[in-house]
């Protein structure tokens, strides 16, 4: 009871969580009873069955449908906000939130609904919620060099307001990381910062790709660096934090459970290490039940908690005079 206060009570960012992923259950299944065609439940008990994910393939294909639902400037307002207010809720003051505007540009969204979307629902989580909401522009991997093209060009033609990251999503199975090296390197030198996901559902190969080929400056899970010392080491060594999702890993059946989980092993190497929900509700998951979670598995200290939280602000991508004052 205590250290759920405590936990609260910290003041926490949320470096890893998707947008369509962070929809509420309520709010899915408004968007579901409004658009019967995508197929997905708008009944809680069968949308409960539907976010029971066999492994990461179905669930990136449970992942699609609901991002199918989402189809105009309100609805990216309503998933913001919501948003917003579930991180106020979790004492979270600052997000960096994954976008993936080429799979709704290609669900038939305009460029111009995602934008207004966008800016209108981070205006309002900082005026309503006081949350500082910052984007990370994601490729779709399995869409291929197009879709890194394309995302690319979106990115650095429409340069939104608070857009800090590029990153690289869905599966890793038969999609290299070092196709995408062109566009992670021009996203780069445009002074976006580099987060691809690597080594969620593959080997520590791919996470050394992410380093090498695109640049990583954080890793999205990279939880199968806990295999190769070498690499332990490099990430320790070269402070390249990885952002661990616990939850998100066991229901997508990557790991068996929590006890299970590395994140012990990758602290014990001294690596920099980040707790995020990815996409919460679909998951059943909660920043401060991460968090409680891991230090319960792990017996951690309240100041050892404490640094954990403290860590996700200091290698978050904010402006260091906002780090200070969020501290
Ligand atoms: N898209 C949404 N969640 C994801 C995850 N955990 N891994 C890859 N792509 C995703
Ligand atoms: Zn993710």
């Amino acid at each position: 009871r205590a250290l759920r206060a405590y936990v609260h009570a910290l003041p926490k960012a949320e470096l890893h969580v998707h947008l369509v992923g962070s929809a509420s259950l309520p709010t899915v299944l408004e968007l579901a009873r409004r658009r019967p065609a995508a197929g997905v439940p708008a009944d809680a008990d069968e949308l409960a069955a539907f976010f029971t994910f066999r492994d990461f393939a179905h669930f990136l294909k449970v992942y699609l449908a609901v991002t199918s639902l989402v189809r105009d400037r309100h609805d990216i307002h309503t998933l913001v906000t919501g948003l917003a207010a579930d991180l106020a809720a979790q004492n979270a003051r600052y997000a960096e939130v994954t976008v993936t505007p080429y799979n709704h540009l290609l669900d038939g969204m305009s460029a111009d609904d995602l934008l207004a979307g966008l800016e209108s629902g981070r205006a309002a989580a900082a005026a309503d919620h006081g949350v500082e909401l910052a984007w990370c522009f994601d490729i779709p991997g399995e869409k291929g060099v197009k879709a890194g093209r394309e995302t690319l060009t979106f990115a650095l033609r429409e340069r939104p307001e608070g857009l800090v990251s590029f990153g690289l999503g869905g599966p890793e199975i038969g999609v290299g990381r070092a196709q995408f090296e062109p566009f992670f390197t021009a996203a780069r030198e445009a002074g976006l910062r580099s987060v691809p996901h690597a080594g969620e559902t593959t080997g520590p190969a791919t996470i050394w790709s992410a380093i090498h080929d695109l640049g990583a400056e954080r890793i999205g899970h990279g939880t199968s660096a806990a295999g190769d010392p070498a690499l332990l080491e490099y990430l320790a060594a070269h402070r390249i934090p990885l952002e661990v999702c616990p939850t998100s890993n066991v229901r997508t059946g990557q790991v068996r459970s929590i006890e299970a989980h590395p994140v012990r092993r990758l602290l014990d190497h001294g690596v920099l290490v980040t707790l995020n929900t990815d996409d919460p509700p679909m998951f059943g998951a909660t920043l401060n039940g991460e968090y409680l979670a891991v230090a319960g598995t792990l017996g951690l200290s309240a100041p050892e908690i404490a640094r954990l939280a403290r860590s996700a602000v200091e290698v978050s991508f904010l402006a260091p005079a906002r780090k200070t004052a969020l501290l």
